[in-house]
């Protein structure tokens, strides 16, 4: 990779300190999970994968033989403590990708796709939406969950997104809107008054 990311540069010491704080701020992993319905031997790609936080609920569903699990991530600081991760739970049906979201090319449809908390981070998310929507096989379902726009949160909103946007999450965007253009079978639930939502697409046949 040439470039380095401001994003990338952020995750080079919060690597260190992720696994111990975000349990306080990422919530629903399990329901987004649970939306995909995986099949024990589906072939899933979690783009954004970071240090593997969603690999546990996705590894509930997988067959640890015929299941497989890819994650991407473009930050090699995040994506050392996801190999741990794997290494220490004994998960070997996993691969990890070091790879920009916006322009992977992984050479091989998938049976499901996971944005978990990653696709608010991506300054050119359209684009990384469309390379998912790529990878995605036909019948194949994608899910993202991601932090809301805090609508019911009154004037404690604009505090949330203005700290969300200091941390490189930028909130207020029509992901879900742009997710329905790209795959029309898709449905959105918000949580906790826009706190977080997930969305879920199904791939046409
Ligand atoms: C908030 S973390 C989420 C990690 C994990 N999915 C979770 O739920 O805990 C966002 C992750 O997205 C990754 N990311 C951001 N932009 C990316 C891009 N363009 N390509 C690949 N990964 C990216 C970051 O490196 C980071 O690991």
């Amino acid at each position: 990779m040439s470039d380095t990311t401001a994003v990338q540069r952020f995750y080079r010491f919060h690597a260190l300190i992720y696994d111990k704080t975000r349990w306080m701020i990422l919530h629903q992993r399990r329901a987004a999970v649970q939306r995909l319905a995986l099949r024990g031997d589906a072939d899933v790609l979690e783009i954004g994968c970071g240090t593997g936080l969603n690999f546990r609920y996705l590894m509930e569903w997988l067959d640890p033989i015929r299941g497989r699990l890819t994650g991407l991530d473009f930050s090699g600081d995040m994506l050392r403590v996801a190999e741990r991760r794997c290494r220490s739970a004994g998960w070997n049906n996993v691969s990890l990708v070091e790879a920009d979201a916006t322009c992977m090319s992984l050479g091989r449809q998938f049976d499901a796709v996971l944005f978990g908390y990653s696709l608010t981070m991506i300054p050119d998310w359209r684009a990384a939406l469309r390379s998912a929507a790529e990878h995605l096989r036909p019948g194949g379902r994608l899910a993202v969950l991601d932090f809301g726009g805090f609508e019911g949160w009154g004037p404690l909103g604009p505090v949330m997104r203005a700290w969300l946007r200091a941390n490189h999450v930028e909130t207020v965007q029509p992901y879900a809107e742009a997710l329905r253009e790209l795959l029309p079978d898709t449905t959105v639930h918000p949580w906790l008054g826009g706190y977080c939502f997930t969305a879920l697409a199904r791939k046409e046949m």
